[in-house]
């Protein structure tokens, strides 16, 4: 299995903050934001990490990480021209991860939860994708998974719903294979202009080749100042 962990600075949303620094690098705890990620798939054993961001961004990244070795792992970069979605990256990711499975992970998501049983579990998965649920207060801010009645199967997933009656949220946690790729292809941008791993995840639903699990423990996507501070304060807690 390879790894992957997606790092482009995308705009002002968090200006002056992230004006000269990457949000990745900004400090969370006792490390830059970064590390978190790599930790996570280093637990899983996952050490071949391919890490996308913007061209100018690369040496910042290098001079921390270097190759990796330090962290018990292998660090390769790719440049991402444009922020034009989460998929657009992963497609650079194609000839690392060759005829390997891939897990990527978004760059600004802290969470407790080992990955240990769900990669252990996808990796026993013969065929499609895996994706990792949390139930959070504010649905409108992410992808949200809407079950049927039984509470045990998705019907759909909706990117940044503005009325949803799940509060299911698609975390920044992606299993794949291979067929990824060709998923990919066949999506167009949203009406935000952008490629969605929305629509890249319902293309494996359509086919029931979806599997998921809900995480148990705190999970942060840290794109907000609010969640930021959140961040450094949980972390530093458990610290
Ligand atoms: O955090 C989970 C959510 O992440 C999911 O529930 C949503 O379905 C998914 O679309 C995504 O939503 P966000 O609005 O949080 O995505 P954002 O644009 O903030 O980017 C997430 C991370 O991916 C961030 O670390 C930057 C990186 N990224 C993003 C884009 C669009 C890239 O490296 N390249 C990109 O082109």
């Amino acid at each position: 299995m390879k790894g992957m962990i997606l790092a482009r600075g995308k705009g002002t949303r968090l200006h002056p903050l992230t004006k000269v620094i990457n949000k990745h690098l900004i400090p969370i705890g006792k490390y830059p934001m970064i590390y978190y990620p790599i930790f996570k798939l280093r637990e899983v054993d996952i050490t071949e990490i391919l890490i996308t961001t913007n061209q100018q961004d690369i040496p910042l990244f290098r001079e921390l990480l270097g190759d990796g070795r330090d962290l018990g792992v292998r660090i390769h970069f790719e440049a991402q021209q444009q922020a034009i979605g989460i998929p657009d990256a992963i497609l650079l990711s194609k000839t690392f991860v060759g005829s390997d499975k891939l897990t990527v992970i978004l760059g600004d998501n802290i969470f407790h939860d080992s990955l240990i049983p769900y990669v252990q579990s996808y990796e026993k998965q013969s065929t499609g994708a895996k994706i990792l649920l949390k139930t959070v207060s504010d649905p409108n801010r992410y992808g949200i998974a809407t079950f049927d009645k039984s509470q045990k199967n998705i019907l759909s997933i909706e990117e940044k719903p503005s009325d949803s009656s799940s509060n299911y949220c698609v975390t920044g946690i992606y299993m794949y294979g291979t067929e990824v790729f060709e998923f990919i292809k066949q999506i167009t941008p949203s009406s935000r202009g952008e490629l969605e791993i929305t629509d890249v995840n319902n293309l494996y639903l359509q086919k029931s080749k979806l599997t998921f699990d809900v995480l148990p423990n705190w999970w942060i996507d840290a794109g907000t100042y609010d969640s930021i501070f959140q961040a450094n304060q949980i972390i530093l807690k458990n610290e």
